[in-house]
């Protein structure tokens, strides 16, 4: 007989934790018995789960018993709150929040990426930050081959990374501004509609946001590497639930564009879409709902004298590579 294992998703009535309900099903992942946890406002409600209702209920200190992993998304504090209610009943947190990714003591993983540092966890996994995931998706067989120097990146962030809240935000102003209503932003520190915003998280002294920062620091405890150098300027942008972003990347060694495709093309989670000529390149809209990353625009930066830079164009479901199926993923490799 085949093991099964007892779920609970923290979170579940979240724009990520519906996804991350409905990854469980869809790769058929061995679920036992499914627990779905949000705040008192769900509990009572239900959510289909292979056909059946489930009860959501309201997540309190009892909800872990009896689970062997915890897949939470329901933002940084509450997964301090709940971290040792989860070890204490023996079950493993997967935390798609940004509270404990600096851990030395908890492993920080994209399975495509780093699946080995899995192994060291003491019952707490954490799950990237959405865009580092889908850089590195990209970046990481580059970097195997020819050895990361330096990567500088600007996002193109979708509304789907301020939650469900955020994506509804977006639709409501959008109809309201072509209506000639007024607008109130909530999610956003101003309108998203027909606007960008270059402030996502909150801004440090050094005039870098928090967001930017985690592309740098979960970059170098991802890769093993604290001398790669990154700099980064992270925006939110009026597309609904998929990230993309330009990253100029510097290698030790040279590399040409041809020899990045074929290294992406080999490598897992990636497809490339790099035709130009057909106007094919990655775009949001064709990564929504999609599991691969998608790179393209791959080139040889001209700015330098020799062939130890690129620049490439990567989009990436933040919702599901982001966040849902990267955690159910690594679900997959415990
Ligand atoms: P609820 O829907 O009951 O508020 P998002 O990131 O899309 O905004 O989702 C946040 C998730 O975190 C939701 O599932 C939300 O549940 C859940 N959540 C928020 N506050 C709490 C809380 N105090 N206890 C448990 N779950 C919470």
């Amino acid at each position: 007989m085949s093991k099964s294992f007892n779920v609970a998703v923290a979170g579940a009535t979240g724009a990520v934790g519906v996804e991350m309900v409905k990854t469980l099903e869809k790769r058929n992942f061995p679920v036992g018995n499914l627990r779905l946890l949000a705040s008192a406002r769900s509990a009572g409600k239900t959510m289909k789960f292979r056909g059946e209702d489930v009860v959501i209920e309201e997540m309190t200190e009892n909800s872990f018993k009896g689970i062997d992993i915890a897949l939470f998304s329901a933002g940084g504090d509450i997964s301090k709150k709940f971290r040792k209610s989860v070890v204490d009943a023996g079950a493993v947190m997967i935390d798609n929040s940004s509270a404990f990714r600096l851990d030395p003591d908890v492993p920080l993983v994209v399975p495509e990426v780093n699946p080995e540092d899995i192994a060291g966890h003491n019952g707490v996994i954490a799950n990237p930050n959405c865009s580092t995931i889908i850089m590195l998706v990209a970046v990481a067989p580059l970097h195997r081959a020819k050895k990361l120097r330096r990567l500088v990146a600007a996002t193109y962030q979708a509304a789907s990374g301020a939650g469900a809240k955020g994506m509804d935000e977006l639709v409501t102003q959008t109809r309201q501004l072509l209506d000639g209503q007024p607008i109130e932003p909530r999610a956003f520190a101003h309108r998203i509609g027909f606007n960008l915003i270059p402030h996502i998280d909150v801004f440090y002294d050094n005039g870098y946001t928090k967001e930017e920062l985690k592309m740098l620091n979960e970059t170098r405890k991802m890769l093993h590497d604290d001398s790669i150098r990154v700099t980064c300027t992270c925006v939110r942008v009026p597309v609904l639930r998929a990230h993309s972003e330009a990253l100029n990347l510097e290698f030790a060694d040279e590399i040409t564009p041809d020899e990045a495709r074929a290294i992406l093309a080999a490598a897992p989670g990636i497809k490339v879409v790099d035709d130009p000529a057909n106007k094919l390149y990655p775009m949001p809209v064709d990564a929504t709902e999609k599991y691969d990353v998608l790179v393209g625009r791959i080139r040889q930066d001209i700015s330098r004298d020799d062939r130890r830079g690129l620049d490439i164009f990567v989009a990436g479901d933040q919702v599901l590579k982001g966040a849902a199926l990267n955690a159910v993923q690594i679900a997959e490799h415990l």
